[in-house]
């Protein structure tokens, strides 16, 4: 069961200016470039880098700081295009600057945060607060998502253009949470979309066929008297979807991809050339509806656990690039909405912290992928995806230096208790995880150190500025 961290006051207020400065030298002594060849130190200087080369204790600066990795693989810092940071409107639960701690403390250098907080993210003030508060924190970029529909109503479309002109320069739209059903207001989306070259994010889900239902739609639910949520209310969406992208083009995401049936038609469009990416959670890629027996309320989720078969070909997939990318859908809940009845638990799992170290041990060490693999579907592509400047890039002298290490000898158990977030409901607690992430470096600068968020310079934390 999860039980509550707490229930703090919400971090609002005037923000002081955000943190600037030349960052200073930071040596990575001793890493192996996405787990390849001789160990390496990379330099990383003015936020980029700078040398990358056997041996470069002394072309450091005195003012430099050298991080001994020996032996720990080197990454891109990872990208997440689907975060849940309950700022603004749920505080208590976790706010911009905890979730970015536990972005950093999971290897991410950049997320997107979803439009479903309270008040929604439908217009560029909030963008922008979003934006700036993620930038203040100065722990991991935290790009705002717009709505497509103002305040999720379904009823009629945000000012796109607006938000991604705003200094939040909002790429992504997504009414997250809730599917945009009416097939009017998505082809006007994709058609606005379009113009302005933004990102459609869809949560497939045909609410006419999930109402009531809180768990996958097969004989675990019937065992267990859970009403069921069948695999065809996600997969008639993703088929519309993309029938509309084939026929009004624009840039279409489908968000957490559960099932079988889901990957047979993004197959299908894929071979179409239908302008179409897909993601897929970790807990879609490891865990099943088997889990529900204890009613435990920590397995709620939408869309909801399946089964082993679905599993299976979420996993290939992935691999095949039919899916295209990992995205955690982080979704921080109050013990007071998980411990309590399967049916009244609000749907949602923390994954922040503990993707890398399950995607690894799923592909890497149980698997037969390599590293350069959870670099492209953890940082590549979804970078790619969002069109996002300066990370998901190459190890290469003069990139910008967004960067994380992962120490593979480093095992450690997950506890809500111990995480960044505020959060406690991971529906990891207990379990082994058989890598660590060591370090993560935004623009230069170390935002989380021997698996440790840093607190970075913003001040957003001091009483002073509440
Ligand atoms: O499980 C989920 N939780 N799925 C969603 O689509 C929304 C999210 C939330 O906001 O808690």
């Amino acid at each position: 069961m999860t039980i509550a961290k707490n229930s703090g006051y919400p971090e609002t207020g005037v923000l002081a200016p955000i943190p600037t400065g030349p960052s200073a030298e930071v040596l990575l002594h001793g890493v192996h470039i996405y787990g390849e060849g001789d160990p390496q130190d990379v330099l990383i200087r003015d936020g980029v880098i700078a040398e990358i080369g056997d041996d470069l204790s002394s072309a450091m600066s005195e003012a430099g700081e050298t991080l001994d990795l020996q032996g720990h693989i080197l990454l891109p810092g990872l990208v997440d295009m689907h975060v849940h940071l309950r700022e603004p409107g749920r505080e208590d639960t976790e706010t911009i600057r905890s979730g970015s701690a536990a972005a950093a403390q999971g290897g991410f250098t950049a997320v997107f945060t979803m439009a479903n907080t309270a008040p929604v993210t439908d217009n560029p003030s909030i963008a922008e607060t979003v934006w700036f508060k993620g930038q203040h924190a100065n722990l991991c970029d935290v790009h705002p998502v717009g709505s497509i529909s103002r305040a999720l109503e379904g009823q009629e479309l945000t000012e796109f253009g607006m938000m991604a002109d705003s200094d939040a320069k909002v790429r992504m739209f997504s009414d997250d949470g809730k599917c945009v059903d009416d097939p009017q207001l998505m082809r006007r989306a994709i058609e606005y979309s379009r113009g302005v070259d933004v990102l459609l994010a869809q949560h497939c889900e045909e609410p006419r066929l999930t109402q009531g239902a809180v768990a996958h739609e097969g004989a675990t639910a019937a065992e267990l008297g859970l009403r069921g949520w069948p695999r065809v209310a996600e997969e008639s969406i993703v088929a519309r979807d993309a029938i509309m992208a084939r026929d009004y083009g624009g840039r279409l995401h489908i968000c957490h991809a559960s099932t079988e049936g889901t990957v047979a038609l993004l197959r299908w469009a894929k071979e179409q050339n239908i302008p179409l990416s897909a993601e897929v959670t970790p807990h879609h890629l490891l865990l099943t509806d088997e889990r529900l027996h204890t009613y435990d309320g920590v397995n709620r989720v939408n869309p909801p656990l399946r089964e082993q078969r679905d599993v299976e070909a979420l996993r290939k997939a992935l691999i095949d690039g039919t899916v295209d990318c990992v995205a955690t859908d982080h979704a921080p809940h109050g013990s007071e909405e998980k411990c309590c009845e399967f049916d009244h638990a609000r749907p949602g799992m923390l994954g922040l912290e503990t993707s890398l170290a399950l995607i690894a041990k799923i592909f890497v060490i149980d698997g037969d992928q390599d590293w350069r693999f959870i670099a492209k579907v953890m940082s590549e592509r979804p970078a790619q995806i969002t069109k996002l400047p300066g990370h998901g890039r190459p190890i290469a002298v003069g990139e910008p230096a967004n960067l994380c290490t992962v120490d593979t000898s480093q095992k450690w158990v997950a506890r809500g208790e111990d995480m960044a977030s505020k959060s406690r409901n991971t529906p990891y607690e207990g379990m082994d995880m058989p890598v660590r992430v060591s370090t993560t470096i935004l623009r230069g600068k170390v935002t989380c150190r021997n698996g440790q968020a840093t607190n970075q310079d913003g001040p957003a934390t001091t009483k002073a500025n509440r």
